[in-house]
């Protein structure tokens, strides 16, 4: 399917959403951002079957639509996943995707909120896994939701985390990366990418989306992004919350995975 494609997608069926389209679509918006997004989805499955084997329950912390948990379950049938997120339409994607799979639930709730945890169905998990999420927090609550993931993970369970790191001791790579990424992304747009606004405004033109919609507006307005602190300052972070070893298992000029194990 084509970016060209995308736009002209259907997302309503008789019955309600299509979720799949859905699904589709809001890949396609985040690929825009991020060419190789599914490359660091690979390296974190990898590291999942690694250290924590095939049938792990895992946390897909600020899941979406339940991106992380889909590549998860079609790789690993044997797992079982639990999405925790705020944003009530993301929500309302994923859980009209994994309808009808009890290996999957879903739990509402702000990350930024210190008794999160006790809303889950598990007070343990083999691996948290998250994506693209955790740079809309600065770094003080960061660090804070990192001592509370540190709390979840078992012993010689995982944490990894795929997001935008910057390291400030590079400012002209930075800058010269920063400028082709956003000279790629241009170039894409003139073959029909929706970016993030757009496609939010498809998801509040549907008759199913468009309450959640409102909702989600109502409670994140247009989002500001965090500080986007450097890989080691989150090794070092996860480091001191409780995590024996943490790094960067895979990077982009511009992304991490980074893998703790506690
Ligand atoms: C760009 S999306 C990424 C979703 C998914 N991980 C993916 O890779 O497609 C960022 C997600 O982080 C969630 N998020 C951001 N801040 C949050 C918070 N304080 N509590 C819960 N979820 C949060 C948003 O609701 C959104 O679903």
């Amino acid at each position: 399917m084509t970016d060209a494609d995308t736009t002209n997608t259907t997302h309503a069926t008789t019955a309600g959403a299509d979720w799949r389209a859905w699904q589709e679509s809001w890949d396609r918006q985040q690929e825009w951002y991020m060419p190789d997004r599914e490359e660091r989805f690979r390296i974190m499955l990898d590291m999942v079957e690694a250290l924590v084997g095939t049938a792990p329950r895992v946390l897909d912390l600020a899941c979406g639509t339940g991106t992380i948990t889909a590549r998860l379950l079609a790789r690993f049938p044997d797992a079982t996943s639990t999405g925790v997120d705020l944003d009530p339409a993301l929500l309302a994607i994923a859980e009209g995707t994994f309808a009808g799979d009890d290996r999957v639930s879903f739990v509402t709730a702000d990350l930024k909120d210190p008794d999160w945890p006790a809303k889950l169905p598990h007070d343990s998990y083999d691996a948290v896994l998250t994506a693209t999420a955790l740079h809309w927090l600065h770094a003080e609550p960061l660090a804070d939701l990192y001592g509370r993931v540190a709390g979840l993970v078992r012993d010689g369970g995982v944490f990894m985390n795929a997001d935008h790191m910057i390291d400030e001791t590079t400012p002209r790579i930075n800058a010269a990366e920063r400028a082709q990424r956003h000279a790629r992304m241009d170039a894409a747009k003139g073959g029909g990418a929706l970016d993030w606004a757009e496609w939010w405004q498809l998801a509040a033109k549907d008759p199913v989306l468009a309450e959640p919609t409102a909702r989600r507006f109502e409670i994140y307005g247009e989002h500001a992004d965090g500080e986007m602190p450097s890989p080691a300052w989150h090794a070092r972070v996860l480091r001191e919350k409780g995590f024996g070893e943490a790094r960067p298992v895979w990077c982009s000029p511009s992304d991490t995975l980074l893998l703790a194990v506690k």
